[in-house]
């Protein structure tokens, strides 16, 4: 079965964030020259999805408005001449089709997924959260879809972190199945020290079998108060199995302050004509601070 929708919830509110993120969705702070976002719907394009599904909240219009056509900026820019920069900024609407749904309350992530079900229907879909990012040659949906060729079963991303990291992420533990590919097991969500003997941490990157709506809806919300995908992910693995993958490329949560940093770097020095001059420019004022 072919994977064509991919889910993108953008319906937290980002506390980590603050102030940066009172009235700004932290999905359009910008990393070199465009928003979080729009590397996500650009790893989601190349990866041949055809249609996205936004869970989006009050106060994250900017996001949808970032998608769409701009009638009078296109106008202003064609009288100034700025026809490279008019042709940027049109494509940016044409990217994708892309639908949003609301979540009425930020009751979770599982519940943000939740809320997509009646558009996802009954097919697998792939999930990516709104402010993970991944830095790879091969777009990290495009490595899951390929796996997902081969298993047509719900796949995890995972990263192997520090075992004193573990208590920050969901944990997978399960049997190696051959480099990079494992069947899960057990799943647990932010694991109280000692707790687990897996360095497994699930990223933002999923592709779910459509039962994952049942097991969403009866979910009793778990750490934090909050539906967790993490729970209803364990119930789909007694079902059915499941996968983790270990992507490659490199992952940064840019919704917190210092893994956004990291991203800047990171993807100013892959700029094509930023990258060099900044290069020279991080090596001459590291040594200043
Ligand atoms: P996070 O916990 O990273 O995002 O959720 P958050 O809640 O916005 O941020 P903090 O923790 O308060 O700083 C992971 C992803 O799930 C989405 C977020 O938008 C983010 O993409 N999410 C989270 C929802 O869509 N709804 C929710 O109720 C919670």
């Amino acid at each position: 079965m072919k994977v064509t929708k991919a889910v993108i919830p953008v319906a937290g509110r980002g506390t980590r964030f603050l102030p940066a993120s009172k009235s700004i969705p932290k999905e359009m702070l910008t990393i070199v020259d465009r928003p979080t976002i729009q590397y996500i719907v650009e790893e989601v394009v190349a990866s041949g999805i055809e249609e996205i599904i936004l869970v989006t909240s009050q106060g994250k219009s900017a996001i949808e408005n970032h998608f769409d056509y701009d009638f009078e900026l296109d106008t202003i820019l064609k009288e100034k001449n700025k026809d490279q920069l008019c042709e940027e900024v049109c494509n940016i609407s044409n990217l994708i089709d892309i639908v949003s749904v609301r979540q009425k309350k930020p009751l979770g992530l599982g519940h943000a997924i939740w809320t997509t079900r009646n558009v996802v229907g009954d097919n697998p879909f792939v999930v990516l959260l709104g402010d993970d990012l991944v830095l790879s040659d091969v777009p990290c949906c495009q490595q899951m879809l390929n796996l997902f060729d081969e298993f047509q079963e719900s796949i995890v991303a995972i990263q192997k972190v520090p075992m004193d990291q573990t208590p920050s992420y969901g944990i997978v533990e399960g049997k190696q199945l051959r480099d990079r590919v494992f069947e899960v097991n057990r799943m647990v969500e932010k694991p109280a020290p000692g707790t687990t003997s897996s360095n497994l941490a699930i990223i933002g990157r999923y592709i779910l079998q459509p039962e994952i709506f049942k097991l969403l809806e009866k979910t009793t919300p778990g750490h934090g108060g909050e539906i967790q995908l993490t729970d209803a992910l364990l119930a789909l693995s007694k079902q059915r199995p499941m996968y983790a993958y270990e992507f490659e490329g490199t992952r940064f949560d840019a919704g917190d302050k210092l893994g956004y940093l990291k991203a800047i770097i990171a993807f100013a020095l892959r700029h094509p004509t930023l990258g060099p001059e900044f290069k020279k420019h991080i090596k001459e004022v590291s040594n200043d601070f």
